[in-house]
């Protein structure tokens, strides 16, 4: 086998169920992978690892519904890497859910989590389904069906589900309760992000969020921005970019600008973060929220700000928009929100962007937390696990920020260079089995 590291377009690295014409998420990950390629010494000889999911289960999941139908849903589970533990990652539900996608995410977890040090590997789930058009009992049927058909593949010791978007912690505590039931014994450490009644960790629904936020902090910290009185922009007002904007804002910071799938807003003097997020809370979306300017959604990326926040889905700042975004820092609390040909441009113009698998780690971290407090059933005050957070989320930051100096290289790069050396001397020292 060649030392060289195969490109992104190389047929060796593309399986024959994608297509190498039209790769979707995962070629925007080969990418990066391959930027990492150089600074991996004699570990490279193991990169095509990176560049093959381990397994990869895809599942029909079948409901009646309400109306007596039957309705059919695709289900994935892939599980990209286990060489420093098991999978970890959440489950998506989306009517755009691709194989793609999944199994880039599951890369992604596989990268993030080596970056932020916690023993596990990557995975990623999802169903192509749009739950809002479902009824809670719909919704409970299509998850306790997809847990069991993922069941052959998922465990507390094996891959450990989360939430991800359009999945929360009842979705958790029925996955958790299948699981269970098809083994005969309560397994809580089966998933994370479960409801605190149920072996949930405090802290765990704003982790993701918080995480954001201390990065954003460092981040600023280290290029002599004030959060004081800077202007924040969040896409997505979800369970992560609800919370980061609910912190910036309390740390003093305006959140001038705001967007989800129902519309965006603006308000130069700071947005009333807390009545926004009771607004969606009410409504399903920012949008006729009377506190703020409603504005056009491709003007959302041109507005001037301190720090920007993508926190919805991925490909969200590609080469039709970079150009035009006015902001210094960029902290990704979305998964693969920027393309790469965008990070080159955002690169070309001065903006510091702080890469998802490091800045939305927060999330993982805390799983880890209620993973490890559900094994020991001990549980942790939530100024502990807080502080714990912080604490890890701090030095990832600064390994990575230090690989960027040392190498001169983004910090998209230093953390895929950090994550993988990881992954891959784990790789090396197990060996290849048989
Ligand atoms: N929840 C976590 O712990 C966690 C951890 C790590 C990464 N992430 C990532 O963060 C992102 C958001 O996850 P979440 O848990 O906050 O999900 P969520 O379902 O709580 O929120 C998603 C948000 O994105 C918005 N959105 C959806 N489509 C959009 C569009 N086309 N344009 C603008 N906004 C759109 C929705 O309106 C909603 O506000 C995802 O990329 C997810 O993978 C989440």
């Amino acid at each position: 086998m060649s030392s060289q590291p195969q490109s992104a377009s190389s047929s060796l690295s593309i399986p024959s169920y994608l297509h190498a014409d039209d790769l979707g998420p995962w070629g925007n990950y080969l990418r990066q992978v391959d930027r990492v390629a150089p600074y991996l010494g004699p570990l490279s000889r193991w990169l095509e690892t990176l560049k093959r999911p381990k397994r990869i289960l895809i599942v029909d999941v079948p409901i009646e519904l309400d109306n007596g139908t039957v309705a059919h849903f695709e289900g994935y589970r892939v599980q990209h890497n286990v060489s420093r533990g098991p999978g970890k990652g959440g489950v998506r539900y989306h009517q755009d859910v691709t194989l793609s996608e999944v199994m880039a995410l599951s890369a992604w977890m596989s990268v993030k989590n080596a970056a932020v040090n916690v023993p596990y590997g990557g995975a990623k789930g999802g169903i192509r389904v749009d739950p809002r058009a479902l009824s809670r009992g719909e919704l409970e049927r299509v998850t306790r069906r997809y847990t069991s058909e993922i069941g052959i593949i998922i465990g507390p010791n094996t891959d450990i589900p989360a939430p991800d978007v359009n999945t929360n912690e009842q979705v958790m505590a029925w996955m958790m309760d299948t699981y269970s039931m098809n083994q005969g014994q309560t397994a809580t450490g089966v998933v994370t992000g479960k409801p605190i009644a149920l072996g949930g960790s405090l802290g765990r629904r704003e982790a993701t969020g918080r995480g954001v936020f201390v990065v954003g902090c460092e981040a600023a910290r280290r290029t002599g921005l004030a959060i004081e009185g800077s202007r924040i922009a969040v896409q997505g007002f979800g369970n992560v970019g609800g919370i980061a904007a609910r912190l910036f804002q309390e740390a003093g910071a305006k959140v001038v600008a705001a967007q989800d799938h129902t519309g965006s807003l603006y308000k130069s003097t700071g947005i009333d973060v807390p009545a926004l997020l009771e607004h969606v809370q009410k409504t399903g979306g920012v949008a006729g929220f009377a506190g703020a300017d409603t504005l056009a959604n491709e003007e959302f990326w041109t507005i001037e700000t301190d720090i920007l926040i993508p926190a919805a889905l991925e490909n969200q700042i590609t080469e039709k928009n970079a150009e035009k975004i006015r902001t210094k820092i960029i902290v990704e609390g979305a998964n693969g929100p920027t393309t790469t040909a965008a990070d080159d441009i955002l690169h070309d113009k001065g903006v510091l962007v702080i890469p998802d698998v490091v800045a939305n780690a927060g999330g993982v971290t805390v799983s880890y937390f209620e993973w490890v407090q559900d094994f020991s059933s001990f549980f942790w005050t939530e100024h502990e696990i807080n502080e714990r957070l912080e604490r890890v989320m701090r030095e990832a930051f600064t390994a990575v920020w230090q690989v960027a100096s040392e190498q001169q290289v983004s910090m998209r790069t230093a953390a895929f260079i950090v994550a993988c050396k990881r992954i891959l001397m784990a790789r090396e020292l197990r060996g290849l089995y048989p």
